[in-house]
């Protein structure tokens, strides 16, 4: 199986990017995480240019999405929401909303923040954005606050609590994924 990781930070050194290294270690055998590297390259949505030819960054999120079982969202938290960027290239992804690669995909949203809350609220708007386009959401958050001490060397998480939240929240996200790769 293969899920798809998005980091919703451009940062060289981000956290969230870092959080998706993270998951990739938990995940069990026969399982991949690819990490989407396109983000900076989405050009600003812009309705005129819908039908036209897409930027080669939006061909390849559309194919990427669409080849993988699941897709792991990673979110930073901007001035207690989604970073533009990041919704500005789902924007683009839900036109047409009736062939949107993210319709009924099983996906989960985490993210990182340096601050003690871990971008809850940017989570809960990128899991209602990711509804809005007809996505299969889990349900589950996981808030890594103070991220800049909540990795170890190996790439982990240090934190044992974190680390089961990951991987129950994985399970449940490979759990939806696991009919529709069946029925594909
Ligand atoms: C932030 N940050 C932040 N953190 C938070 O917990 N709540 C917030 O509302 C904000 N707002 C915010 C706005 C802007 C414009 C920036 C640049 C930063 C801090 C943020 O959590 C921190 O920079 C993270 O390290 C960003 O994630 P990456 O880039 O490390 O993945």
């Amino acid at each position: 199986m293969k899920v798809l990781g998005i980091s919703g930070s451009l940062r060289r050194d981000s956290h969230n990017a870092a959080l998706l290294r993270a998951a990739a270690l938990q995940l069990p055998p026969g399982v991949e995480l690819e990490l989407w590297e396109g983000l900076k390259s989405v050009p600003p949505y812009d309705a005129d240019d819908d039908g036209g030819d897409r930027d080669w960054s939006l061909v390849s999120l559309d194919a990427a999405i669409r080849d993988a079982d699941a897709v792991l969202f990673s979110t930073p938290e901007y001035n207690h929401s989604v970073p533009g960027q990041l919704k500005n290239a789902l924007d683009w992804v839900s036109r047409p909303l009736k062939d949107s690669p993210l319709r009924n995909k099983p996906t989960a949203v985490v993210g990182a923040s340096t601050g003690l809350f871990g971008a809850v609220w940017a989570q809960a708007e990128l899991r209602k954005v990711l509804g809005a386009i007809g996505a299969r959401v889990v349900d589950r958050e996981l808030p890594v606050g103070l991220a800049d001490d909540a990795f170890a060397d190996d790439g982990g998480l240090t934190d044992d609590e974190q680390r089961l939240i990951l991987a129950d929240l994985v399970t449940e996200l490979l759990a939806e994924a696991e009919p529709s790769r069946i029925a594909a």
